[in-house]
C-alpha cells in the first residue's frame, strides 16, 4: 500500500474544544483546538462526535462520524484542526449545528496520508490536485504541505451546482482550475475535462495525481491516470464505524481479489492497487 509515514493517534478519544463553525458556500468549516493531540499529515482523518446532540432518547447517531482534516496548526494552546463538511444526516447536521465553546470528541489522526510526488513517482515534475465537492477537504491540506516542501502543485475542483459548493478560500495563493456542472463556476463540465486535457501535455506525463471525489469522479480519474501512465493517489470513503481496523465495515476489494480495510490501509490508496473506484455503498454522490 502506500506510504505507512503515517501520525499516530494518541489511544482512545479525547475531547477538543470548538472554536469557529462558519458557513462556506453549501458547506460548514469547523475548527477546534485538540490540546494533547499530534499534528496531522494530508489525507488522514478523524472519527468525529458532537458532546451535543449526538443521539440520547435512543435516537441516532450512536456512532462517531469519519472527517478528513482539511486544516491543521499548531500554536502554543494545541492543534487548530478544521473539518469541512457536507450536512447530509443525523451526524453531520449534529456537527453543523455544533457553537463554539462545544465539546467535539474526537480519535485520530487516523490512516495512511497521501505520499510526496517524488514517493509516488521518482521522476515527479510536480503536483496535480482534483477535487470534487466535498472531496477538496483532504487536499486543502496537501496543498499547504506540498507548497511547504517546494513542491509545484496544481489544483482543479469540481462542482455539481452552488449549493454543492465551497472551502474555495482553503485554496488560496494556490493555482486553482474550476469546474461546474450546472456552470455557475469555471468550466461547465466535469473537473475530469480539465484533467483530461492537462495530462495531454508531454510533462504532464511525470506529474503526481492527488484525488479526493466522489466514486465516479475517482473511477474517471483512475481510468484516465492508467490510459496516460500517470501515478495516482485516491483518498476514498466507506462507512465506518471504528476507524482503526476493528469492525471490518469499510471493507474494500482490491485489485486480484484480495480485500483492505479502508481505515487502516487507506483513505489513501494507490490507484493502481484497485480495479475500480466505483465501489457500491461507498462515498458521496
Ligand atoms: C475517510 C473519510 C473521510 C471523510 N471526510 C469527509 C469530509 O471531510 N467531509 C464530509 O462532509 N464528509 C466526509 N466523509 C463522509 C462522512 O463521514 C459522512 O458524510 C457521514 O458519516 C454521514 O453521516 P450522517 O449521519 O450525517 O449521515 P447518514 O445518515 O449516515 O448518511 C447520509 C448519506 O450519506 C451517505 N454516507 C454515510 N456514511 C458515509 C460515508 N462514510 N462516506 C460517504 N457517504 C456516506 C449515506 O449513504 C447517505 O446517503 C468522510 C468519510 C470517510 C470514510
Ligand atoms: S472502520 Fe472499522 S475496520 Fe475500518
Amino acid at each position: 500500500m502506500t506510504d505507512p509515514d503515517r501520525v499516530l493517534a494518541p489511544f482512545g478519544r479525547r475531547r477538543s474544544e470548538v472554536v469557529a463553525n462558519e458557513a462556506t458556500g453549501g458547506y460548514r468549516l469547523i475548527s477546534a483546538v485538540d490540546p494533547e493531540g499530534p499534528v496531522p499529515r494530508a489525507g488522514q482523518f478523524y472519527m468525529l462526535t458532537g458532546e451535543r446532540g449526538w443521539g440520547g432518547g435512543g435516537e441516532r447517531p450512536y456512532l462517531p462520524r469519519a472527517f478528513s482534516v482539511a486544516d491543521a496548526t499548531a500554536d502554543d494552546r494545541g492543534v487548530r484542526l478544521s473539518f469541512l463538511l457536507e450536512d447530509v444526516g443525523p451526524g453531520t447536521g449534529a456537527l453543523a449545528a455544533l457553537a463554539a465553546g462545544d465539546g467535539l470528541l474526537l480519535t485520530g489522526p487516523l490512516g495512511i496520508p497521501f505520499s510526496v510526488p517524488d514517493e509516488l513517482n521518482p521522476d515527479a515534475a510536480g503536483a496535480i490536485l482534483v477535487g470534487g465537492g466535498i472531496g477538496l477537504a483532504p487536499l486543502a491540506l496537501w496543498r499547504r504541505e506540498l507548497a511547504s516542501r517546494g513542491v509545484p502543485e496544481r489544483s482543479l475542483l469540481g462542482f455539481r451546482d452552488q449549493a454543492h459548493s465551497g472551502g474555495l478560500e482553503l485554496f488560496r495563493c494556490s493555482e486553482v482550475r474550476l469546474a461546474s456542472e450546472d456552470g455557475h463556476a469555471g468550466h461547465r463540465g466535469y473537473v475530469t475535462d480539465l484533467l483530461g486535457v492537462m495530462l495531454e501535455g508531454d510533462a504532464a506525463a511525470s506529474a503526481a495525481v492527488y484525488a479526493c471525489g466522489p466514486p465516479a469522479m475517482l473511477e474517471a480519474v483512475r481510468a484516465l491516470c492508467e490510459a496516460r501512465g500517470v501515478e495516482a493517489e485516491l483518498a476514498m470513503e466507506s462507512p465506518m464505524a471504528c476507524g482503526y481496523g476493528a469492525c471490518f465495515g469499510c471493507a474494500m476489494p482490491l485489485r486480484g481479489g484480495d480485500y483492505m480495510r479502508l481505515c487502516v490501509d487507506g483513505p489513501v490508496v494507490r490507484s493502481s492497487a484497485v480495479e475500480t473506484a466505483l465501489v457500491a455503498g461507498a462515498g458521496h454522490r
